[in-house]
This record gives structure tokens, C-alpha cells and sequence, in this order.
């Protein structure tokens, strides 16, 4: 079946008085076994990160702190935009699609990572992302 993003809402254990924990545990709401872990923060609300797509990686994206806005396109130009402003909301994104974020100053965007880094796992040129259509 063809993996769409969509949106993983966490638990939230907890009560307003004492704050909250939240949880990602494979096999329970992360859907592969995590090999990294990254986070970024700092990043100006005037700059758009992302613009690029992933051949095999899978991710679950969290925004820890802050608003994150998500713009996702596929080979087939279908486009699916997600905002992540709750620290119990993650976005899991398939291989595939071409992403664009923008962020609150204070945002913190948390990725769990199904794959190592490796800079052959990334398409960067939007052109040869699109000539990926069959
Ligand atoms: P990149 O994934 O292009 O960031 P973004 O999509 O948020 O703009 O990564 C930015 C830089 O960081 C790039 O030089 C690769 C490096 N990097 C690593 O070395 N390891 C990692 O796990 C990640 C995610 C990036």
C-alpha cells in the first residue's frame, strides 16, 4: 500500500497543573525502527528549510516548541500541507516527497529518522525530483 504523510498525535500523560509527557516508542506509534535522531532550532522565520526530497528515508517530525509549517509535494504534484504547533503532534513523512518548512524562531523541530545520514539519500534538485515521474 502507498505510504501517505499524515499526522500521528502522541498521547499526552499528564494534567495543565503538572504539564504533560508525551511518548514515541517503536512499534507502538513510530512505524520503523529509529536509527538517528536530529533537531534544529534558531532557524529565522524569513528562511524556508527543506528542498529536498528522501529516496528511502522515513521520518516522524515533531515540533518540540513552536510552529512548524509543512508543505509536501509528491512526483505526481499532489500537495499536503500540515502545521505542527502542539509538542504532542508528529508529522510522518515517506520517501518521496519534496518538502519545504517554515518556522516560528522558537520552534524546535525534533526528527526521528529510519535511516543513517547519507547525503545519497537526498534528491536536491526539484527538476530531477519531477523527472522521477513514470
Ligand atoms: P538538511 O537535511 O539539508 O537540512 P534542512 O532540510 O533542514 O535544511 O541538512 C543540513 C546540513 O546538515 C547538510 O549539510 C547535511 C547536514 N546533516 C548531517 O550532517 N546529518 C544529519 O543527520 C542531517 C539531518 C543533516
Amino acid at each position: 500500500m502507498k505510504e501517505e504523510p499524515h499526522i500521528i498525535t502522541f498521547n499526552k500523560i499528564g494534567t495543565p497543573n503538572l504539564g504533560y509527557i508525551s511518548v514515541a516508542e517503536v512499534a507502538d506509534n513510530i512505524p520503523f525502527d529509529i536509527k538517528r535522531v536530529y533537531w534544529t532550532y534558531f532557524t529565522p522565520n524569513h528562511v524556508e528549510r527543506g528542498n529536498h526530497a528522501h529516496v528511502a528515508l522515513r521520518q516522524v517530525i515533531l515540533s518540540v516548541a513552536g510552529i512548524i509549517n509543512f508543505e509536501l509535494e509528491n512526483v505526481e504534484g499532489e500537495v499536503f500541507k500540515f502545521t505542527l504547533d502542539e509538542p504532542n503532534k508528529g508529522l510522518f513523512v515517506p520517501p518521496g516527497y519534496w518538502r519545504k518548512m517554515r518556522f516560528s524562531h522558537n520552534a524546535v523541530l525534533l526528527c526521528m529518522a529510519s535511516l543513517a545520514y547519507d547525503e545519497k539519500d537526498y534528491i536536491r534538485n526539484y527538476d530531477d525530483f519531477k523527472a522521477l515521474k513514470k
